[in-house]
């Protein structure tokens, strides 16, 4: 008996369009060959919503997508509409899917690939072996909170202003999940926080050293966020899993990326719960919608394939396939293929197109 389970697929803007179609052909390669049958269905966010509709994301579109199994998103923005008011950008669309969701928990893992270690900018010796998990709180702190905006004073003076607010249910329901995954990896977590200046972040981290005691065999450290975005650099093997607030984890996960080699491979999930405890969840790549190669066939489908395969671990238990689709990533990158974001030699790299056909040939080959 096949396993009935619905997806929207959300491509967006730029390059979220060309790893969008790849990610359909790792779709369409599941339903082919396992007990898995995946409806999917495409919606519009970010610009590409913003051009048809007028908003970043249509009532109808959020309805739709609150209703399915699990969401991937490519990726939103671009100069076409950075002009626009704050409300209308393509970035509102994604917020407000995190915020509408309640996609509170964004699981962001840097691994480096073997074959990728002389891709990084940094010694092979600080990066060989990475594999680290950062927990990135998605619904609160200075993203949302109230009050915001721009003000003017005078009439040659105005005032822009944002709130980091968290309240302790906020921080305590992402301590659990961080300390729940610590406990199934190395039993380390490393809460990231500027305590020693900002009261928000005080409480975050008496939140969750009392979190912390229903975890006894998970050895907690606390940092401060200007020490953590030193270390990562400096030593990112220290680390197994770290849990931060939402600007925090913005900042210090696009830093890790770059240990990995590329922002290109960079996988997320971002994860809540219904009122039934029913697990909500979406897919997105951790890089943006890179305007400057859009529509070049050279963006690197990886992040977006690596982020599927999340999916296929997270939102339907389905290991097996997570771990195919995995290991055949690191056979590719192995046998020395490479887009050009982590190609040394720039003349002799694969296609964006190219890539995500290396990913279904070696899942064929697997399988026989
Ligand atoms: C990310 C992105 C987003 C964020 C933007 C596109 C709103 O940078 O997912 O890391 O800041 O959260
Ligand atoms: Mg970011």
């Amino acid at each position: 008996m096949k396993k009935k389970v619905t997806i929207s697929l959300l491509p967006g803007d730029g390059i979220g369009k060309e790893i969008s179609i790849e990610a359909k052909k790792i779709l369409n390669w599941v339903n082919k060959n396992t007990s898995i049958d995946i409806e999917c269905t495409e919606h519009l966010v970010g610009g590409a919503s913003i051009d048809k509709n007028g908003i970043p994301l249509s009532n109808e579109t959020l309805d739709k997508i609150k209703h399915s199994d699990a969401i991937i998103l490519g990726a939103v923005g671009g100069p076409k509409w950075e002009g626009l008011t704050f409300e209308k950008r393509p970035e509102r669309g994604l917020l407000k899917i995190r915020k509408e969701l309640d996609l509170f928990a964004n699981f962001r893992p840097a691994i480096v690939f073997d074959s990728l270690v002389d891709s990084s900018t940094l010694k092979p010796e600080i990066i060989q072996g990475l594999d680290i998990l950062i927990i990135r709180e998605l619904t609160s702190g200075i993203y949302f909170g109230e009050p915001r905006g721009i003000e003017i004073i005078s009439e040659n003076k105005s005032k822009g202003f944002n709130t980091l607010v968290y309240t302790s249910d906020e921080i305590e329901r992402i301590a659990k999940v961080a300390f729940e995954t610590a406990s199934q990896r190395s039993k380390k977590l490393c809460s990231v926080d500027k305590a020693n200046v900002l009261e928000s972040t005080e409480l975050w981290r008496e939140i969750i050293s009392n979190t912390g005691k229903q975890f006894p065999d998970v050895e907690l450290t606390h940092m401060y966020v200007d020490n953590a975005s030193m270390q990562l650099v400096r030593n990112p093997k220290q680390f197994d899993v770290i849990v931060t607030t939402n600007m925090f984890g913005d900042i210090l996960s696009d830093c890790a990326s770059m240990l990995t080699g590329s922002l290109g491979m960079l996988p997320s999930a971002s994860i809540g719960f219904n009122r039934n405890g029913q697990k909500k969840a979406m897919y997105e790549p951790v890089h943006g919608s890179a305007p400057d190669i859009a529509g070049k066939g050279i963006a690197n489908p990886l992040a977006m394939i690596l982020s599927v395969s999340m999916m296929f671990k997270y939102s339907f238990l389905r290991n097996d396939i997570s771990e195919l689709i995995n290991s055949v990533v690191n056979s590719i990158l192995e046998k020395g293929y490479r887009t050009k974001d982590i190609s040394n030699n720039n003349e002799d790299y694969v296609s964006t197109s190219q890539m995500g056909d290396l990913v279904i040939e070696g899942l064929n080959n697997e399988k026989t």
